[in-house]
C-alpha cells in the first residue's frame, strides 16, 4: 500500500480554472492521433508552425549525386540547422549519428535507377524498420498521370495503412514525369490525390502562376521542393514566394548542398521560412555569412 497523502499543504485543484483543450497548430492535423501530432511537430516547429528539410535522399535513384559524394562530409555541418532530414534508410545508418536530435523523414520508395522508368517504384522500407530507426516520417513517390501511377498510389495508401497502425505520418512527394506539364493546375491535382488518400503532409513543385492555389486546395500542409540548383537570390525569391503563398515549409536539397556555401545558404532560406526575411535580406545575410567563410 503507498503512504497516506501526510503533506499538510492544502491541496489545489483549481476547480475555477478549466483544462486547456487546444487545437493542434498544424493545418488538417487535428484529428490525427496524439503519436503522429508528436511526430509532425518535431518536423514543422510549432513555434513558427513551418518546416526546413534538408533533403539529401537524391542518391536513392541517381547514385553519387554532385554535392553528395561524401555524404559523411557535406552533410554533418548542415545537419545542425534543419528542422528535419530527409534521407534513406542506408544514408541513415552509415552516416547518420543516432546521438543526433533531428526529425527524420525517411525516403520509403523507389526501384528504379535514373537508367531507367522512374515512375515504376516499389515500396522500399518496411513500416517495423521506420519505427526501428524512430522516424518521423515516411516519404514515398506519387507518380500522378506516370506510366505506373496506379503502381505508385498503392505505394502510398499501403504506407499510409502501415503507418497509421503505428503513429508515423506519410509524405507524399509528387514526382513530375518529362512529359507532364508542370503548372498548378497538375499540382493542384497531385497535391490533392496525395491528402486525399491519407498523406499528412505533401511535398511539390513551385510554379509561378497561382501556386496560392495548390496550396487553398490540400487539406493538409504543403512543402516546396527545391528543384534544380538555380542562383542564390531566385532560390531565396522561390522560398518566400511559395511560403507567403500558403506552403508550411521548404524540403531543399540541390539548392542548398550545391550552392557554394551551403551553410551560408541554409541559415539564409531558415531566415525565409521562420523569420519572415524578404529575399534581399536572406541574400545579403547570404553573402554576408559567405563572405566570412561561414561556409
Ligand atoms: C528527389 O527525388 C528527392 O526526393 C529530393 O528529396 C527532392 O527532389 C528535393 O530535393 P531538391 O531540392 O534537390 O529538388
Amino acid at each position: 500500500m503507498p503512504e497516506a497523502d501526510s503533506s499538510s499543504k492544502q491541496k489545489e485543484y483549481f476547480p475555477g480554472i478549466p483544462q486547456k483543450n487546444e487545437l493542434f497548430f498544424l493545418k488538417g492535423s487535428n484529428n490525427l492521433d496524439w503519436g503522429m501530432k508528436n511526430r509532425l511537430a518535431r518536423i514543422f516547429n510549432p513555434a513558427s508552425g513551418k518546416t526546413v528539410m534538408l533533403a539529401f535522399d537524391h542518391g536513392y535513384f541517381q547514385g553519387p549525386t554532385t554535392g553528395l559524394e561524401r555524404v559523411d562530409i557535406s552533410i554533418p555541418p548542415l545537419a545542425l540547422q534543419a528542422d528535419a532530414l530527409m534521407l534513406t534508410r542506408g544514408i541513415l545508418r552509415s552516416v547518420i549519428p543516432p546521438s543526433t536530435h533531428k526529425a527524420i523523414v525517411m525516403r520509403a520508395s523507389g526501384g528504379p535507377s535514373i537508367l531507367k522508368e522512374l515512375s515504376n517504384e516499389h515500396i522500399a522500407v518496411a513500416m517495423d524498420d521506420a519505427v526501428r530507426m524512430n522516424v518521423s516520417a515516411v516519404a514515398v513517390q506519387v507518380f500522378v498521370g506516370g506510366e505506373f501511377e496506379t503502381q505508385s498510389i498503392r505505394n502510398l495508401t499501403r504506407l499510409v495503412d502501415a503507418g497509421m497502425r503505428c503513429g508515423i505520418p506519410v509524405l507524399g512527394v509528387t514526382a513530375v514525369g518529362k512529359d507532364l506539364v508542370r503548372d498548378a493546375r497538375y499540382m493542384r491535382l497531385a497535391t490533392r490525390i496525395c491528402a486525399e488518400l491519407g498523406a499528412a503532409f505533401v511535398k511539390t513543385y513551385y510554379v509561378d502562376e497561382d501556386f496560392e492555389s495548390v496550396t487553398a486546395s490540400c487539406p493538409v500542409p504543403v512543402v516546396i521542393a527545391g528543384g534544380k540548383k538555380l542562383p542564390e537570390l531566385d532560390a531565396l525569391t522561390m522560398a518566400r514566394n511559395a511560403i507567403d503563398q500558403g506552403a508550411l515549409g521548404v524540403d531543399m536539397g540541390r539548392n542548398i548542398f550545391q550552392s557554394d556555401a551551403p551553410v551560408a545558404m541554409l541559415e539564409a532560406v531558415r531566415k525565409i521560412v521562420h523569420e519572415g526575411l524578404s529575399p534581399k535580406e536572406a541574400f545579403e545575410m547570404y553573402q554576408s555569412l559567405k563572405g566570412g567563410k561561414r561556409r
